[in-house]
């Protein structure tokens, strides 16, 4: 719209009580218009990401009960959580994440929702479970942040070297079973990446 048709909008509308004389969207509107930009850009670089978290909440599904309390871990803008409560509408989310940008959005986008809780934490810090609202849940979920479970490039405490690749899923597999994960697995791959769920 040019500035001139915006300007005859605003006169014909202001003659009309019942109608707004401003263009700007509703605020979960624009809440939600950064939340679509968000994942626009994440499918650029993950066209598969949809399919992803379709199996990541089929996996949550079948390990808990249908109004599970989960983690979204460095949640972004909460694309996870999205996902999770129209999938198990009685589920509860508690978002995490370091950039206090990125949770403003989600804030935004779940403005209202009791379902959703958010904390604003560095997950590599020890103390960061302080800061959340529960001691307890029945799931964590998480998505491209593999760097938070630390750098496999590193020697192994052994002193031996790691020859996987960043991204290797054995190592994420060796890494949940060292952290107690009594079982760990391979969900889903694709041809570059792959989605990995265990069980305490
Ligand atoms: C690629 S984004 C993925 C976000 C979301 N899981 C998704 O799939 O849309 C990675 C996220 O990790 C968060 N992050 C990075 N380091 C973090 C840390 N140390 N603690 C908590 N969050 C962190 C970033 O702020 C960002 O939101």
């Amino acid at each position: 719209m040019t500035r001139r048709e915006h300007r005859r909008r605003e006169r014909r509308l202001s003659h009309h009580p019942r109608l707004p004389i401003t263009t700007a969207p509703s605020d979960w509107q624009s809440w939600q218009s950064w939340q679509t930009s968000w994942d626009r850009r994440q499918e650029w670089y993950m066209p598969d990401r949809e399919e992803r978290f379709r199996v990541m909440i089929d996996t949550v599904e079948a390990v808990t009960d249908p109004t599970p309390r989960v983690l979204d871990l460095a949640c972004g803008t909460g694309s996870i959580t999205d996902r999770l409560l129209r999938r198990l509408p009685g589920a509860h989310s508690t978002c995490v994440d370091i950039d206090p940008a990125l949770l403003t959005i989600a804030r935004g986008h779940f403005a209202g929702d009791e379902r959703v809780t958010f904390a604003e934490a560095d997950v590599t810090r020890p103390t960061w479970t302080e800061h959340l609202p529960h001691a307890s849940y029945d799931a964590g979920a998480t998505a491209q942040r593999f760097a938070l479970l630390g750098d496999p490039r590193q020697p192994k405490p052994d002193g031996g070297a790691r020859r996987d690749r960043p991204t290797a899923t054995r190592w994420h597999l060796e890494t949940l079973r060292g952290q107690g994960f009594s079982e760990a697995r391979q969900v889903w791959c694709s041809a570059s990446d792959a989605l990995v769920a265990a069980l305490r």
